[in-house]
């Protein structure tokens, strides 16, 4: 596909998920994970449309060497630190040598982004340490800016007085809208601190034909129908609206898609091109964590 310059602008605003490049991830993820070849026609193809970040983690398996072996010129990478052990004796130090390690594996230079894939983790006694330790990284340019991967809003309101990060990834998608509701979304612009959101699709959840979908969310059968009837009334896809809900949002600098293939990537590059002319219904938005939160499906 080409893209025009207007659409790149747009496009520009989606960045690259790549759990699904370095291990099997997902619950709509048939094929396991994605092969070398088709990760890099994805990133190509990505660049191509004007994308120009992606978003990966120490702990997404084989993704970060698989990123760097593909090649990650013109790109701007954001990672993520796992959680310390309670063994680690010497924060500043293993912080270092983590996103030393990360960078070689990476084959750059300098990280767009550093976030914690634990944030909680500061309000442990070793909390300032570890703080300390990312503001020191920034400062030495090994990376631009730094920040928390949360996984509900409630950890900003438990982070904010003492911790300020550059930059904040949350959890956003037409069901969970907690970041919205909150107020954090408006309070993190106000502040200055950029936002990226995930999860639009919800794993792939949000897009399943109801005969695919596991039997074990038929508990919130109500809401898949209130879902697949307002799609079918305003004649849109599933996609569309899931891509368009969070590009609705001026406050949103990233919009994090995961893919497993070329084609979904390509599904969702003419969602945004297209552009969803109706926001979903406020009525679809829960707040039931046992759904929003997908770490919370295997206990269903
Ligand atoms: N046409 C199609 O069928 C189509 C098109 C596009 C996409 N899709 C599907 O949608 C999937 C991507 O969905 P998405 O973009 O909405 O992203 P997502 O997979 O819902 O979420 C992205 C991030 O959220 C966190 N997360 C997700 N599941 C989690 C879990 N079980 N426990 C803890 N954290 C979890 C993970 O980050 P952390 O682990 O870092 O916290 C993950 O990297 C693709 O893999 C594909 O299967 C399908």
């Amino acid at each position: 596909m080409i893209w025009c310059e207007h659409d790149k602008s747009r496009l520009r605003r989606l960045a690259l998920g790549t759990a699904q490049f370095g291990m099997v991830y997902g619950i709509s993820n048939q094929d396991g994970q994605v092969g070398h070849q088709e990760v890099a026609s994805i990133m190509r193809h990505a660049k191509a449309a004007g994308m120009d970040t992606l978003d990966t983690a120490m702990a997404y398996g084989d993704s970060e060497l698989c990123l760097g072996s593909i090649g990650l010129t013109g790109w701007r990478v954001i990672t993520k630190l796992p959680s310390f052990l309670e063994t680690c004796r010497d924060i500043t130090a293993w912080v270092r040598k983590e996103v030393e390690d990360s960078l070689v594996r990476l084959n750059i230079s300098c990280l767009a982004g550093l976030l914690l894939h634990a944030p909680m983790q500061l309000l442990k006694p070793e909390g300032t340490a570890l703080f300390k330790a990312l503001v020191q990284l920034r400062e030495q340019r090994m990376v631009e800016k730094i920040g928390f991967s949360i996984y509900s809003p409630d950890e900003l309101d438990a982070l904010w007085q003492d911790f300020r990060p550059d930059l904040i990834q949350s959890p956003l998608n037409v069901l969970d809208r907690r970041l919205v509701s909150s107020g954090w979304l408006k309070r993190l612009q106000a502040a200055g601190i950029e936002v990226h959101v995930r999860s639009l699709f919800l794993q792939g959840l949000l897009l399943m034909k109801p005969s695919a979908r596991p039997e074990k969310f038929k508990r919130w059968q109500p809401l898949w129908e209130h879902w697949a009837a307002w799609l079918d009334e305003q004649n849109l896809s599933p996609i569309t609206v899931c891509v368009g809900y969070a590009m609705s949002m001026p406050e949103l600098s990233r919009i994090i898609v995961g893919v497993d293939s070329k084609q979904q990537l390509d599904e969702i590059l003419l969602a945004v091109a297209k552009q969803s002319p109706v926001l979903p219904p406020d009525a679809l938005a829960v707040e039931d964590i046992d759904l929003i939160t997908p770490s919370h499906w295997n206990r269903l």
